[in-house]
């Protein structure tokens, strides 16, 4: 009794683990000038726990997480986070709120700039909300991402009981 309790434990420990996805930021164009981030950041809802992954040119272009101000009027000297590493750099959305990244060396002016809400992971019952501010359908899109998260986790369950019953 006392082990099945621990390997349940362990199980949501791992389901919320793959529950957590990695966004390439922009998609097949990656973090580069000219692609309109803002429509990008429309067909995405992000969530808790996701993680962005920006892929860039590191010899022109930078990532740095800045606040709302310097986000609108393209400032790049006063930044929150330098997430620029090696032009594959992902970067782990730990809180509800929205985040603003954008480009130094004046790449910000040519669209590369970022803005994202992120929400609070789905509940296990989709709880519609009265004030939703978009037009678009976010209960589709949210089931959209969900089915393949489940998928996983479900493999995961099978995985691992059968494991338990080997040993
Ligand atoms: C990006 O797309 C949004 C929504 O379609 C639009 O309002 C905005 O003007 C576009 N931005 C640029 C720089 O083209
Ligand atoms: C962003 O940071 C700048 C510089 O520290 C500050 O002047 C500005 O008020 C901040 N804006 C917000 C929305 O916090
Ligand atoms: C951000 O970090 C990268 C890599 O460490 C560095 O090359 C770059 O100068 C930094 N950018 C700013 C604005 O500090």
């Amino acid at each position: 009794m006392r082990s099945d309790l621990l390997i349940m434990i362990t199980l949501l420990g791992l389901m919320k683990c793959v529950a957590s996805r990695l966004v390439k930021v922009g998609d097949k164009h990656g973090w580069d000038q000219n692609v309109n981030y803002t429509d990008w950041a429309a067909h995405y809802h992000l969530y808790v726990g996701d993680w962005l992954n920006f892929v860039f040119d590191k010899h022109y272009y930078s990532v740095l997480e800045v606040n709302q101000t310097n986000y609108e009027q393209c400032i790049d000297s006063d930044f929150i986070t330098n997430i620029t590493r090696g032009g594959r750099d992902v970067f782990q959305l730990t809180q509800a709120r929205p985040y603003y990244f954008i480009s130094s060396g004046g790449y910000c002016f040519h669209g590369m700039k970022l803005a994202i809400n992120v929400e609070e992971p789905l509940p296990a019952s989709p709880a519609p909300s009265s004030s939703d501010k978009s037009n678009a359908s976010p209960p589709q899109i949210g089931k959209h991402l969900v089915a393949p998260v489940l998928a996983i986790s479900t493999l995961v369950w099978m995985l691992l009981f059968a494991q338990a019953r080997l040993s």
